[in-house]
């Protein structure tokens, strides 16, 4: 074990480290946990590290403590190495400048920022809406509110105006910061539009904090809409942390389950910081100087815990890209890696296999040596797209982690430790220290034992996990603690081979994961039978060979449309008014009846089963109203394949 002089975090060297860690974890969480929280800088220490209940659910760590997250991301590493970069941004175009942040210069804008946020009236406990373009200040934003005591909330900048307001209104947000617009690709999207759309909606936002990225057009509302550089002249670079308690809300993001609204995930303080940091340190081998890479955007958790906050609370360099992989040419990911010399890459299986299909073309002439470790996260790596990787990205030397996690989470849970745990492609390996798994069947009971396989559950609490659903409490526990109770239900199924090695094998609820996003199929469905032409539909997942999992519909409708065509393109632009670009059907059947049981129940099982092609043995719909709908479905769904 090396101890960091900066910040003292422990990082485990050899897989025999790792095993007597995770042996600590379990036989004295407490003693192991606060041997990691040891490390920050905390105000007042906790006086208590753990307490917990399952069924209630409640759960609280290093509770009594005092600190601020924002204070141990920068004011922490100030003295030692406050002119290395925290931050480099790339931009979109790679013939704009990119931009270097070093600590002293991050903590500069944090600090005026925390002054704007409390100018602007924002007080502890508040909740500041961000959606804003991949850009430092998106971070500056988030950072900010951590340091003055309020819960972000951030949204993915690809969301609808009507995604954008449920999802201020749901979290109550009195600000909303955004930018006047990006760039991604070739594609122009006016955020302050949308924001301007949202706000009509939003009764509750009082002021709009805009940041001029682009220089586009865009109207601003006196008394209401305020220029970020503006702002920020007149504010002191001076800005003492608020003083937090352990437990005190961090940020709210939302997230789609199997039913209902997406939710807003709460997490708090003082455990995940302490998670994300530990998880960030020990998956990823992180060595200092290193230039660390994480292609997500921040509006998504892997954005918060490993763009943000992870490296940061390590005094890490972390890059933040605003493009996307295939502008302005397919190479885009390995000419960054090149310029930035970057170490750790982090990204996702829907994105090495948008680039596999350009072959190995794209990496000729590009210095990748820099590059010592590999990441995957947000859906199943599939075994080719594993090796493709392995094989061209990593010069088949840089070890893969393939690190299972969630929202819910907080960070990483299941992953090799880069370097030291054996690989097996598409395993996700072993639980880190402190994650008691516990793969149950149908019935709750545990499976154990290797050679397994069942509904993935957690059985003991760690310091990342999320507290509550924000305004619903009864939500948390039915979703997550009422299926088996005393176990937190994760909503994956997984295997445990032979060596003990987990493979998840993707949800068991009517969730699906399109690019790595994840979407209620409910949601989509609701989105869709919104459209005047529609009278009911059911969503359902199939796979697809570049985004993992497609949206298949089927649709019934109510009057004629004017053609299959018109109706397809009606109901997609609809979804994307609703939702957002991402949750567009892939394919739309339409369909005279669906197939429902007496109780009214639509057996998704069947048509998932249609869609993926498999209808050798659709199992037993004597149960259905109708059986007979069933080879309408089947022989409609051949006509649209
Ligand atoms: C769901 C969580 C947390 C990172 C981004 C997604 C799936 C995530 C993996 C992986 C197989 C994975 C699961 C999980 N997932 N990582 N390495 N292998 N599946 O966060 O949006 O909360 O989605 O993504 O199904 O439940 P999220």
């Amino acid at each position: 074990m090396t101890l960091d002089l900066t910040t003292m975090l422990p990082q485990l060297k050899s897989f025999d480290e790792y095993q007597a860690a995770y042996q600590e974890s379990v036989s004295n969480p407490e003693a192991f946990w606060a041997g990691i929280a040891d490390s920050f800088k905390w105000h007042k220490p906790w006086d208590k590290v753990l307490s917990w209940d399952f069924n209630t659910p409640e759960v609280s760590w290093f509770s009594g403590a005092r600190l601020n997250i924002s204070e141990n991301c920068i004011d922490r590493h100030l003295e030692d190495r406050g002119d290395q970069i925290a931050i480099i941004w790339e931009p979109n175009n790679p013939q704009d400048k990119y931009r270097n942040l070093t600590y002293r210069e991050l903590s500069k804008l944090v600090n005026q920022f925390s002054n704007v946020l409390e100018q602007q009236g924002v007080k502890k406990g508040d909740r500041v809406c961000i959606y804003m373009p991949m850009i430092p200040e998106a971070a500056v934003a988030m950072l900010a509110c951590a340091r003055i005591g309020a819960i972000h909330s951030v949204v993915f900048a690809g969301f609808s105006s009507q995604s954008l307001a449920d999802r201020i209104n749901d979290a109550d947000c009195s600000l909303l910061i955004t930018a006047d617009g990006m760039i991604r690709g070739e594609k122009k999207i006016d955020l302050k539009q949308i924001a301007d759309e949202a706000m009509e909606k939003s009764p509750g936002i009082r002021s709009c904090i805009v940041y001029n990225h682009k220089g586009f057009a865009m109207n601003m509302q006196p008394g209401r809409d305020f220029d970020w550089n503006t702002l920020m002249e007149g504010a002191s670079a001076v800005h003492q942390p608020a003083s937090m308690e352990s437990e005190d809300p961090l940020f709210i993001l939302y997230t789609s389950g199997s039913t209902g609204k997406p939710k807003g995930v709460l997490h708090t303080t003082a455990g995940y910081m302490v998670y994300s940091a530990y998880t960030f340190k020990n998956v990823f081998q992180y060595q200092d100087k290193e230039v660390f890479c994480c292609t997500a955007d921040i509006g998504w958790v892997t954005g918060h815990s490993y763009i943000v906050y992870g490296p940061l609370l390590n005094g890490a360099t972390t890059l933040m890209f605003e493009g996307i992989p295939s502008y302005p040419d397919p190479g885009r990911f390995w000419s960054l890696i090149e310029k930035h010399k970057v170490a750790i890459f982090y990204t996702a299986p829907t994105a090495i296999r948008s680039l596999e299909v350009f072959g190995t073309e794209p990496f000729e002439g590009k210095d990748l040596s820099s590059l010592k470790v590999l990441g995957s996260v947000g859906e199943p790596i599939n075994e080719e797209a594993w090796h493709w990787y392995h094989e061209n990205a990593g010069r088949g030397e840089c070890p893969i982690v393939d690190t299972w996690w969630q929202t819910e989470t907080g960070g990483i849970m299941i992953s090799p430790l880069a370097g030291i745990t054996k690989l097996k492609p598409a395993f996700a390996t072993l639980p880190l220290p402190g994650v008691q798994l516990a793969i149950v069947d149908e019935k709750g009971t545990e499976i154990e034992g290797n050679g397994v396989e069942g509904n993935l559950c957690i059985k003991f609490p760690w310091p990342g996990m999320a507290r509550t659903v924000y305004g619903d409490h009864e939500r948390f526990k039915l979703n997550y603690f009422s299926t088996y109770p005393g176990k937190y239900f994760t909503g994956d199924g997984c295997k445990r081979d032979e060596d003990g090695y987990i493979r998840i094998t993707g949800r068991v609820d009517d969730v699906i994961n399109v690019s790595g996003h994840r979407i209620g199929t409910g949601e989509v469905e609701d989105a869709i039978n919104e459209h005047g032409y529609v009278i009911e539909s059911a969503v359902v997942g199939y796979p697809h060979d570049i985004k993992g999992q497609g949206i298949w519909a089927f649709v019934i409708c109510d009057r004629e449309h004017h053609s299959y065509e018109e109706l397809c393109a009606e109901v997609k632009s609809h979804v994307t008014g609703i939702i957002g670009p991402f949750a567009r059907p892939d394919r739309i059947q339409v369909v005279k009846a669906l197939p429902k049981t007496r109780s009214g129940k639509i057996m998704r099982r069947i048509l998932r089963k249609i869609a993926e092609g498999d209808t050798s043995n659709l199992g037993d719909t004597s149960t259905l109203i109708d059986p007979t709908v069933v080879d309408a479905i089947k022989q409609g769904a051949e006509e649209i394949r």
